[in-house]
């Protein structure tokens, strides 16, 4: 598969889910129902969920008993996205081409969108059980609190508000596994701690952190060069918050090399036919513009 179609497929698959949550959602305050819909629906690349799929198919799996992890790691991603615009953290504006979450809805809502988005993503993990057995799933909720918490993307991003000018690489590189490392490994993985599948899973755990890594280099170059009508988010903000990125480190065609270096190192990680989609997406990484 194409990258295109596999996003195309995930962004197709994640919709229909998110629907379904909503129409399930029971007894919801409504402002919250609509400003987690207005969060979740919105124009996201779904690059984790059609990343778990890829990785799902490399494993001989289908899709759709993978729809429960693939629906759980959007809505953790939406919700850290929800906080990271806030004012106190990125103070952003737009985000997947709309006012962001606060700006529509006031900061107090946007914060419960964010802790509603996360709590009920491990309800909805949790839902795999239907498909896989029970201690596999436990390990799937202990690997995803341990990606999205204090050791992974959590920490993460204190690493980033906390930086000070002039972060060597070694931090940079630290920071970023951990701040979209960790949530874009837990994707990949995730397929291989279902099925009990170690081998797998630590090949897919060294394709995932060189896409995790790929994956922020790209989004750093994109905060230089990106246009709002293209990424959906205001350019410049990382110059305007001071951040070390490594366009800042290494300039942007320099940035763009060590991108495509990473992500090479991915690609031999899942040689053969069926890494295919799992090679496309890795691709993608580095030649996307939003
Ligand atoms: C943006 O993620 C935040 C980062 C971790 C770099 P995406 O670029 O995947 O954002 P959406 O989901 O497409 O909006
Ligand atoms: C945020 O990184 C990563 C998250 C954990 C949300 P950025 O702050 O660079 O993401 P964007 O550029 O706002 O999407
Ligand atoms: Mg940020
Ligand atoms: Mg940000
Ligand atoms: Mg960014």
């Amino acid at each position: 598969m194409t990258a295109l179609e596999a996003l195309g497929a995930a962004s197709d698959r994640i919709r229909t889910a998110a629907l379904d949550l909503q129409r399930a959602a029971g007894e919801t305050p409504k402002s919250l129902a609509d400003s987690m819909a207005y969060a979740l629906d919105a124009p996201g690349k779904r690059f984790r969920p059609a990343l778990l799929w890829a990785a799902g198919e490399w494993l001989g799996l289908g899709p759709e008993e993978l729809g429960p992890a693939a629906l759980a790691i959007e809505m953790v991603h939406t919700y850290s996205l929800v906080h990271d615009d806030l004012p106190a953290m990125d103070d952003d504006d737009w985000r997947r081409g709309r006012p962001t979450v606060h700006r529509v809805y006031g900061e107090a809502l946007a914060i419960l969108v964010g802790d509603a988005l996360m709590t009920d993503a491990f309800r909805i993990l949790g839902q795999e059980r239907r498909f896989f057995a029970p201690g596999a799933v436990l390990a799937a909720v202990e690997a995803l609190s341990a990606a999205a918490g204090p050791t992974g993307m959590v920490g993460g991003q204190v690493w980033d508000l906390e930086q000070t000018p002039g972060l060597t690489l070694e931090e940079l590189q630290r920071l970023h596994r951990a701040k979209t490392g960790a949530l874009i490994r837990w994707a990949v993985e995730v397929p291989a701690i279902l099925t009990d599948r170690a081998d797998a899973r630590e090949t897919l755990q060294g394709y995932g952190a060189a896409v995790g890594l790929a994956f922020q280099i790209a989004d750093d170059i994109l905060d230089v060069v990106g246009e709002r009508a293209v990424t959906g988010k205001t350019p410049g903000r990382d110059a305007a918050l001071g951040k070390t990125t490594y366009p800042v480190l290494f300039g942007i065609e320099g940035a763009r090399q060590m991108a495509r270096t990473t992500l090479e190192q991915a690609e031999t990680r899942v040689a053969g036919p069926q890494g295919e989609t799992l090679r496309a997406l890795a691709r993608y990484v580095v030649e996307r513009d939003h």
